[in-house]
C-alpha cells in the first residue's frame, strides 16, 4: 500500500518516519519544499500528485483553513480517492469538511492524534478516527505503525470532539500544575522538592479518582461535600492573590468554584 502524507511539520515528519520504519511505501508533499530531506520517502511535486499516487492520503496540516486551501483547487479531481484528515480542528469543522469533500466523491475519514511527535509509534500513542466504519477497517492496519488506531463512531465530528475534550483535560491539568509550582516559587519554596515529594504523589493518588468520577452532571455527589469544597476553593484563590500570583492563572480554581456553587444551588433548589 502506498501512503501519502501531506504536511511535513513536526507531526507530519514523525508520521512519515513511523511508516517508513514499518516498511511502507510513502510519498510526501509539503507546501514549502525542502522538508522531505532524510525522510526516506518519495516526494510529490504537488498535493494532487501525492494523492493520485497513494492508496490512502493522510493530511497533517496546521488547521482547517490550510486543509481547505490545499484541497479546494484539486477537489474536482479527487473522486474515489481515500483521504484521512489528521489535522486538528473542531467537530463542526470536521463535519463541514466531510460534507464538502465527500460531495466530490472522496472517501473521507476524520481523525485526531493523541500523541506528540516524539511519542508517535510508541506504546501509549493512539489516533482517534471517525467516519464510515468500512473506511476505518481499510486503513486501520496500514496506518497502525503511526499509533494505535481507535474508531470512535460514524459521526465525522467525533474524533475532533473527543480530541478537543481530551486536550481540555490535559490543559486543565497543565493549568493546575503550572499554578501549583508558581505558587510555591513565589513564596520561596523548593520547587524541585515540591514537584517530586508533594505534587507528583498527590496527582498520582488523585488521577484515577478524577477519571472515574468525571461526570457531566451539574451536581456533585453528596459525599464530595460541595459546601466544603467551595470554601476551600475560595481559600485557594485568596492564597494565590496573597502570594502575588496573577489572578488569570487561577481560572481552573474559579471554574471549580463555579461548579461547586452551581451544585449547592441546584441541590438546595430541589429540597
Ligand atoms: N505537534 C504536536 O504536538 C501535535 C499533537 C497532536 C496533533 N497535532 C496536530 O497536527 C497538525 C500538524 O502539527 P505540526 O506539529 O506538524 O505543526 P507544524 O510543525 O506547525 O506544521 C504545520 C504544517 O502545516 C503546513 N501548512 C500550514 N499552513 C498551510 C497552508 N495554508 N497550506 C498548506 N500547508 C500549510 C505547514 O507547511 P509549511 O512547511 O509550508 O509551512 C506544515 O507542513 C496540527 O493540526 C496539530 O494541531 C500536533
Amino acid at each position: 500500500m502506498t501512503i501519502g502524507i501531506l504536511g511535513l511539520g513536526a507531526m507530519g515528519r514523525a508520521l512519515v518516519n513511523a511508516l517508513v520504519s514499518a516498511g511502507h511505501d510513502v510519498i510526501v508533499w509539503n507546501r514549502t519544499p525542502g522538508k522531505d530531506e532524510g525522510l526516506g520517502a518519495r516526494t510529490a511535486a504537488s498535493a494532487l500528485e501525492a494523492i493520485e499516487a497513494s492508496d490512502v492520503s493522510v493530511l497533517c496540516l496546521l488547521d482547517d483553513a490550510s486543509v481547505r486551501e490545499t484541497l479546494a483547487p484539486i477537489a474536482p479531481k479527487l473522486s474515489g480517492r481515500l483521504i484521512v484528515n489528521l489535522t486538528s480542528g473542531s467537530a463542526q469543522q470536521a463535519r463541514e469538511l466531510g460534507a464538502w469533500i465527500t460531495g466530490y466523491g472522496v472517501r473521507f475519514l476524520a481523525g485526531g492524534i493523541m500523541a506528540v511527535p516524539f511519542t508517535i509509534a510508541t506504546e501509549g500513542a493512539f489516533i482517534l478516527y471517525s467516519g464510515p466504519r468500512e473506511l476505518f477497517d481499510e486503513v486501520a492496519s496500514p496506518l497502525a505503525p503511526m499509533a494505535r488506531p481507535q474508531w470512535v463512531g460514524e459521526d465525522l465530528g467525533f474524533a475532533a470532539l473527543y480530541d478537543m475534550a481530551a486536550l481540555s483535560g490535559m490543559y486543565g491539568m497543565s493549568a493546575g500544575v503550572g499554578h501549583a509550582v508558581r505558587l510555591v516559587h513565589e513564596e520561596g519554596g523548593d520547587v524541585e522538592a515540591f514537584r517530586r515529594e508533594v505534587l507528583g504523589p498527590w496527582m498520582e493518588q488523585m488521577f484515577p479518582i478524577q477519571i472515574d468520577g468525571a461526570s457531566p452532571s451539574e451536581t456533585v455527589p453528596e459525599e464530595y461535600n460541595a459546601q466544603m469544597q467551595a470554601v476551600g476553593l475560595q481559600t485557594m484563590i485568596d492564597n494565590s492573590a496573597e502570594s502575588g500570583v496573577p489572578e488569570a492563572l487561577t481560572g481552573h480554581l474559579s471554574a471549580n468554584l463555579w461548579a461547586m456553587r452551581r451544585s449547592i444551588e441546584l441541590t438546595e433548589g430541589s429540597r
